[in-house]
C-alpha cells in the first residue's frame, strides 16, 4: 500500500484525493491519511502530490507512518474531493522535522 507522510502535515494540498480510484483518503485537521487496507496500489497519487508526501509502505523511510496512517483512517472522515490548501501550505512545503507538528 501507499502511505502519507511528513511532507504532508500542513501542506495538505489534497490533490491526491481527486486521483485516487478506491477513495481511500482520509482527512484530519492538518494531514491526510490512507487506509492502507483499501489501497489497491495503483500508485497514480503518488506524483499528484506537491510535497511529495505519498511513498509506497515499502520504502524504509515511509514504513513509520504506516501505523499511523491505518490509525488515523479509522478515526477521520472520507474524503474525495480537494477543498483548500491551509493558506500558508507553501511556506511549510519541505520544512524538515513537522511530525510533532500533526493534529490528531
Ligand atoms: Fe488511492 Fe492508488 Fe494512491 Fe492507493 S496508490 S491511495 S489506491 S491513488
Ligand atoms: Fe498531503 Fe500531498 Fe495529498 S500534501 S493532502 S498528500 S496532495
Amino acid at each position: 500500500a501507499y502511505v502519507v507522510t511528513e511532507n504532508c502535515i500542513k501542506c495538505k494540498y489534497q490533490d491526491c484525493v481527486e486521483v485516487c480510484p478506491v477513495d481511500c483518503f482520509y482527512e484530519g485537521e492538518n494531514f491526510l491519511v490512507i487506509n492502507p487496507d483499501e489501497c489497491i496500489d495503483c500508485g497514480v497519487c503518488e506524483p499528484e502530490c506537491p510535497a511529495e508526501a505519498i511513498f509506497p509502505d515499502s520504502d524504509d523511510a515511509a514504513a513509520a507512518w504506516a501505523q499511523a496512517n491505518r490509525d488515523y483512517a479509522g478515526i477521520w472522515p472520507n474524503i474525495t474531493r480537494k477543498g483548500e490548501a491551509p493558506a500558508d501550505a507553501d511556506a511549510w512545503k519541505g520544512k524538515p522535522g513537522k511530525a510533532d507538528l500533526l493534529s490528531p
